[in-house]
């Protein structure tokens, strides 16, 4: 290779090769939306050079092959195609993060959010240097949340108010998907960032290092035409996570926490299946079977909630019961030893026996990471 072309300057293209606006779309079966979506960015953008980046977490209806074929016609669209992961906030986290571009937007896939509002979110960030953020908001007045059924608008209210738990400014729409923000604003705020969940503007809003100087602009919120909202438990259930997280989980590990809720359900399972057993058996038989009970659910739960992330199954999940077994046997023995050496010390019961427990808790939660769930 000759001497001069080893030396050439990188970056030989103009600076306006990076765009001024980067959408991001987090995607979960969203095939049938995606192209329409594009097409509507195209109309509405106007003047603002733009890129689409979408994050699809390899969805079952191909909505990464659609992503590609758009993006052989038209090079503005990208698609980041992630493996074995779901979630909304995290797709669009790591979207954020592979854009160049000085501001990011975040717009749902299935149209239901107002993607004329880009271009004014765009213009505000433009003129007001004092503005970090602009929120699509559909509870300003002049917003709407379309026909939604009476549970979903109920659930949303209660959402909202839970969010002042970790957002103590005022906002009228702390739990909207579509906002437009600063890179620089958003990157700030990564490291802290909880990841969990649906609520990424929540989180953003909880976790920047420095305030966040915002405005919100009204807009509609339309209805799906194709496909579903992924809406459902475990999106509930992460939305507490989010909260907890942002609470107490600035002492203890959100995971500990929820290892020990668990445990503490478990406690009420070793009761209730005592109760009817002993009955039928020995007491000492009745603990044992009562015991292997409160061990089983304890480890389908923690399997379902506190390591939904690594969760497993099929004949994995057979091997991660018996390690849990193993596991937690050893805990039993640690919790009585150690309870029973500060009783003779001449502690109070009840102090020695939360010392036990405790003690327990922290050696079962340790080794069934490392051994069962395998987080070393
Ligand atoms: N990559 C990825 N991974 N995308 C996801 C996932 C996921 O696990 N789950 C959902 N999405 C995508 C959907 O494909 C859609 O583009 C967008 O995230 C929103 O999902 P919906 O299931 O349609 O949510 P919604 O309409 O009930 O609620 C949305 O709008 C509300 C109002 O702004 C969400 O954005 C809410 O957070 C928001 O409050
Ligand atoms: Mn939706």
């Amino acid at each position: 290779m000759a001497e001069s072309s080893l030396h050439a300057p990188a970056l030989s293209v103009a600076a306006s090769a990076i765009p001024q606006l980067s959408v991001i779309v987090p995607t979960y079966n969203e095939a049938g939306n995606v192209r329409p979506l594009v097409a509507k960015l195209d109309a509405v953008l106007g003047d603002i050079s733009w890129e689409v980046i979408f994050v699809d977490d390899n969805s079952p209806d191909h909505t990464a092959g659609a992503l590609r074929a758009l993006a052989a016609e038209d090079p503005r669209v990208r698609c980041l195609q992630r493996f074995g992961r779901r979630g909304l906030s995290s797709a669009v986290i790591e979207g954020i993060a592979s854009s160049s571009a000085p501001v990011v937007a975040v717009i749902d896939g299935d149209l239901q959010h107002d993607e004329s509002l880009l271009a004014r979110m765009h213009d505000v960030l433009m003129r007001h240097d004092n503005i970090d953020l602009v929120i699509g908001s559909r509870y300003s007045s002049g917003g709407s949340i379309g026909e939604w059924s009476a549970s979903r608008h109920a659930m949303s209210r209660l959402a909202t108010q839970l969010s002042r738990l970790i957002v103590k400014f005022e906002l009228n729409d702390p739990m909207s998907g579509f906002f437009m923000a600063r890179r620089d604003a958003f990157i700030a705020a990564a490291p802290y960032l909880s990841g969990t969940g649906y609520k990424i503007l929540l989180d953003f809003l909880a976790s920047a290092p420095k305030p966040l100087r915002y405005i919100e602009l009204p807009y509609e919120f339309r209805q799906r035409l194709h496909g579903e909202s992924k809406i459902d438990m475990m999106v509930l259930f992460e939305y507490l996570l989010l909260l907890l997280e942002k609470t107490i989980g600035r002492y203890v590990p959100t995971r500990f926490v929820l290892f020990c809720l668990v445990g503490g359900s478990g406690v009420l399972v070793h009761l209730a299946t005592l109760l009817p057993i002993r009955l039928l058996t020995d007491f000492a038989g009745a603990q044992a079977i009562a015991a292997f009970v409160s061990m089983t659910s304890n480890f389908l739960l923690n399997n379902t909630l506190t390591y939904r992330d690594c969760r497993l199954r099929g004949r994995k999940l057979l091997a991660g019961l018996m390690s849990f077994y193993a596991v937690c046997s050893i805990g039993f023995v640690c919790n009585v030893t150690f309870a029973e050496m500060l009783y003779e010390r001449g502690y109070a019961w009840w102090l020695a026996g939360t010392a036990g427990v405790l003690i327990g808790s922290v050696w079962n939660f340790g080794a069934s990471s490392i051994f069962t769930w395998k987080r070393a």
